[in-house]
Parts: structure tokens; C-alpha cells; sequence
């Protein structure tokens, strides 16, 4: 079988580590999928800066879109970001060009997620996304391929490392949120706008994503209430603290008799959950399902290796010829947001 040409769109950490990976791990990758794969490919900005990365022999676009659609690629790995602009523009231009995709971009997905979806089934082409959501977690095959015999009651989880990361050690060390946000963006989790992280919207992004997943509805990420963390005080969670809770950005997405209910904020949780165990970058997604019960998957939720893991779990499937359509059949109603339940805790 012939080897799978891969265009890689953003050479930032996450490419980089991606670009690193496949050829650390060839070997083993075509052992697993039966095929070669290789980086024909890349599309960045900055053609002068150093990366690290031997791109010898790669051809090099200045236009992601153009890469997207030249005949040097089978699949189109999307690692630019953003729900709008280039990202979504490569992503068209692929599928309508026949080429699977691989993409880490939760914006997009959850804002043109249903109809990015439908192109890719017209096309007959994977659009994969398991590193758009809670990073190296591999919470979108969890959803999708190990529980086709539940019914999901809930999903929840800590979605967002830099928040996380800022309420451990606003917790921890008294610091104030504007020092914590400060140090996880010299850190490199926060996104290149920390307002997506820090008002909750980076949250509600992989939250409707799993709530399409997870109970078979169509991506709606206007649908979900959000509440972010820039108000919440040093004190705030002293007073959780003496209770015997911290505070923690949850996502939650749960089936109520109006419909799928989504919802980002700041919620107190028992000192003794497994959720408020996790602390610093790390995230956390709960599944609650009829037959299996509760699982708790907790892992890195950001980062260039761990989200290259991901990535690289897709392109192995893709290489493997495994196409599914990326999200559910609509199944149930989503719940329209409602401001009155936001009221924080
Ligand atoms: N800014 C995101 C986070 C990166 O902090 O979790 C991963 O999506």
C-alpha cells in the first residue's frame, strides 16, 4: 500500500511536536496502520524561523489553503487555530479537495462543527479532532468508540489548563489571578487571546464538541451559559477552603427533561471528589453512562507533546482507513443557554 502524504498547516509547539513524533515513532506507526507516513508538506507564516525540525526533502507553502488543495497531499493536519480565517479556510479548501483532515481546532469545531462535518461526509474523508479537546486525554474515542452500548446521563470536566492552573495556585499560594495569569502565559498553555481561557469560552468550546459526542446532538457552542474566572477572589476560595470545597472551571453538559443542558462556571466541588484532586495544568473529564457507570479520565490538557499524541492517534487511524462521520446523528435537543442558571455558586 502506498505511504500517506501528510501536509502539516502551523508549525508552532504543537506541529513542531508532531513533526518530531512521526519521525520518532515511524517504525512503530507503520507497524500499527500497515503504511508509511510521511511529512510532505508544511504551511507556516515565518519561513525563516528556527524550529528545529529537519524539513529537508518537505515542500514548503507560505498558504496553508494552497497546500490544502495541491496534489502533494492525502491528508491536511490543521494546527493553525481559530475559528475563522486561515484555519477554516485550509479545512474547506481540504475537504472540498477530497483530503482527509486531521485538526486540533476547537474553535472551529464548535462553531462550524456540523456543517465542516457534513462536507467531510460528502466527501467521504475523516475530519478527526481527538486533540481538540483536554489535550493528550483520549476522551473523543473514549465518547465515540467505547460506549456505543450506554446511554450518557452527564459529562463534565475540567477543559482548560490555564484556569486550572491559575486556581491551584491562587489557591495554593494566595496569589492574586492577574500574577497566576501572567505566569501561565510565560508558561505557554494560555491562548494567543487569554480571554478565550480565562472568560470560560476555550471550556465551552470542547464542551459542545463532547456534548455532540457524548449524546449524539449537533455542535452548538452558542447553546452553552458561560461563566469565566476573572472574579473569582483569593478570598472566594479561602471561603470554599473552610467549607471543605475548592473551585474549580468546570464544563458540564448533562440530559434534562428540556433537552441537553451545557454550561461553563465556577462550581464547588468536595475537597474529596477525584475532580478536585487535579490540580496545575492538568484537566479531568468525567463520564457518567448507564451500564459502564462513572469514568474519570485525568491527563495533561495542553502542551506540544501531549497534545501531539493526540494528533498522532488520528493521523494512525486515518493511515489505517478508518472513517467515521465526526459527530453524532442528532439525536435529542439541546437545551437552549439560560442566564438564569449561571448565577454563580
Ligand atoms: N489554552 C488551552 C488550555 C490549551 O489552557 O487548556 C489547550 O487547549
Amino acid at each position: 500500500t502506498h505511504s500517506l502524504r501528510l501536509g502539516v498547516a502551523g508549525l508552532g509547539t504543537v506541529g513542531a511536536a508532531v513533526i518530531r513524533m512521526i519521525a520518532r515513532r515511524a517504525d512503530a506507526l507503520t507497524a500499527a496502520t500497515g503504511r508509511e507516513i510521511r511529512v510532505t508538506a508544511v504551511a507556516a507564516r515565518d519561513r525563516n524561523r528556527d524550529r528545529g525540525l529537519d524539513l529537508a526533502g518537505v515542500r514548503w507553502f507560505d498558504d496553508a489553503a494552497e497546500m490544502a488543495r495541491s496534489g502533494e497531499v492525502d491528508c491536511v493536519v490543521e494546527l493553525i487555530g481559530g475559528a475563522e480565517g486561515k484555519a477554516k479556510e485550509t479545512v474547506e479548501a481540504a475537504l472540498a479537495a477530497g483530503k482527509q483532515v486531521v485538526t486540533a481546532n476547537k474553535a472551529l469545531l464548535a462553531h462550524h462543527g456540523a456543517a465542516l462535518a457534513r462536507a467531510a461526509e460528502g466527501a467521504g474523508v475523516a475530519l478527526a479532532f481527538e486533540a481538540s479537546v483536554a489535550g493528550g486525554i483520549p476522551v473523543v474515542k473514549a465518547l465515540r468508540e467505547g460506549l456505543p452500548g450506554n446511554a450518557v446521563a452527564r459529562v463534565y470536566g475540567i477543559l482548560n489548563g490555564t484556569c486550572n492552573y491559575i486556581l491551584s495556585r491562587m489557591e495554593r499560594e494566595g496569589l492574586t489571578f492577574e500574577a497566576c495569569l501572567k505566569d501561565a502565559q510565560a508558561l505557554g498553555y494560555a491562548e494567543a487571546d487569554p480571554t478565550f481561557d480565562v472568560e470560560g469560552f476555550d471550556t465551552a468550546h470542547k464542551l459542545a464538541i463532547l456534548t455532540s459526542l457524548a449524546f449524539g446532538t449537533t455542535v452548538d457552542a452558542e447553546g452553552v451559559s458561560v461563566e469565566g474566572i476573572s472574579r473569582v477572589q483569593p478570598l472566594d476560595l479561602r471561603m470554599a477552603d473552610e467549607l471543605g470545597y475548592r473551585i474549580k472551571l468546570l464544563g458540564v453538559a448533562q440530559a434534562t427533561e428540556a433537552g441537553i443542558e451545557q454550561r461553563v462556571h465556577p462550581t464547588m466541588v468536595p475537597k474529596s471528589s477525584a475532580i478536585a484532586q487535579v490540580m496545575g495544568v492538568t484537566n479531568a473529564v468525567t463520564i457518567d453512562a448507564d451500564a459502564v457507570g462513572e469514568l474519570t479520565l485525568i491527563g495533561p490538557g495542553a502542551g506540544g507533546e501531549a497534545t501531539a499524541s493526540a494528533v498522532v492517534a488520528d493521523i494512525a487511524d486515518v493511515a489505517s482507513g478508518l472513517v467515521r462521520p465526526a459527530f453524532g446523528r442528532p439525536s435529542a435537543t439541546l437545551r437552549p443557554s439560560s442566564r438564569v442558571e449561571m448565577q454563580r455558586h
